[in-house]
């Protein structure tokens, strides 16, 4: 398997960053209360924190997590998904990685017992002792460059699940949600809003279609549950906007009119897409194949 690694193929910490550390401020205002910055589960009568409770709750649910495990959040944001484990597990342990200096910064200073939130790349993280389950939640979006051809893109993410792989017991649980690119072929509007959210809002970043992910995995996870809820996220990015024009004045002079413009652009435009089905969202459950 070692012959397997290779070079990162995903966006650099640089471009990364570009789009989270526009401010913790800026983003407090349009987030839900827990600050999860990633597609909610809704049920009827939700509002959006009871939306993003339910997500956390079912992703939680997906790793069969019990009692004191060790936990990996790749990619943990503002810590909201580390910090309901460690409200539900008062055993666990959770580590969380982020390249968000921001990110980093609100995590810390919203300090949980059992919460280690480190600035470092999956690809630095080397445990000392292997975990029991490994969310990665919104993240997996920047794992790849845009532009690569289907192979670098199908061996980018075995790279992303060969390191995993290493890092987790056998059996142990691999919680994945991401967007995903969808089958329907994109027309001329959709491939303005497309072009627009890779170049202005996530730069070098491009997500996966499913056969590159079935096919990264093999002979290193299997499949335990997959479910494509696309119009969730249209829901939660239609909320995200509602809150972030009832606020626009705010926001602007949080992070400037030309920023503000933007976000509310990607918002609506992945609001079409979402809809559109050329976007997708994957909830995956995977467990680690002893090899
Ligand atoms: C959309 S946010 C999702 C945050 C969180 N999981 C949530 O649902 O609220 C994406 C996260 O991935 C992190 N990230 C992106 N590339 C990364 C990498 N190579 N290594 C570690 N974290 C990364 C970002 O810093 C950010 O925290």
């Amino acid at each position: 398997m070692a012959s397997e690694i290779q070079e990162y193929q995903g966006a650099s910490p640089d471009a990364v960053r570009q789009h989270y550390d526009v401010g913790t401020e800026f983003y407090r205002l349009w987030l839900d209360a827990g600050m999860t910055y990633s597609c909610a589960l809704w049920a009827e009568g939700d509002d959006l924190d009871r939306a993003q409770r339910r997500k956390l709750d079912y992703l939680i649910a997906q790793a069969r997590i019990t009692g004191a495990e060790r936990v990996l959040d790749i990619g943990c944001g503002w810590g909201s998904l580390a910090r309901a484990i460690a409200d539900r597990h008062p055993q666990a342990h959770i580590t969380g990685l982020t390249l968000s200096r921001d990110q980093y910064d609100y995590a810390r200073t919203h300090p949980a017992d059992r919460i280690d939130i480190r600035l470092e790349h999956w690809n630095a993280h080397g445990p000392d002792r292997p975990y029991d389950a490994i969310f990665c939640v919104g993240a997996l979006e920047h794992f790849v460059r845009f532009g690569l051809s289907r192979k670098e893109r199908t061996d980018a993410y075995r790279a992303f699940l060969i390191h995993c792989h290493s890092i987790l017991h056998p059996g142990g649980a691999l919680v994945i949600q991401t967007i995903g690119k969808g089958n329907r072929p994109l027309g001329p509007d959709s491939l303005t809003d497309v072009q627009f959210l890779a170049n202005e809002i996530f730069p070098e970043s491009e997500p996966p279609r499913l056969a590159e992910l079935a096919h990264a995995a093999e002979k290193l996870f299997e499949f335990r549950s997959l479910v494509n809820d696309r119009l969730d996220y249209a829901r939660t990015c239609a909320e995200w906007l509602r809150r972030l024009r009832a606020q626009r004045v705010e926001a602007e002079r949080i992070a400037g009119a030309t920023v503000t413009q933007a976000y509310e652009r990607y918002l609506e435009a992945s609001i079409r897409q979402f809809e559109a089905e050329h976007l997708v969202l994957y909830r995956i459950s995977l467990r680690k194949v002893a090899t």
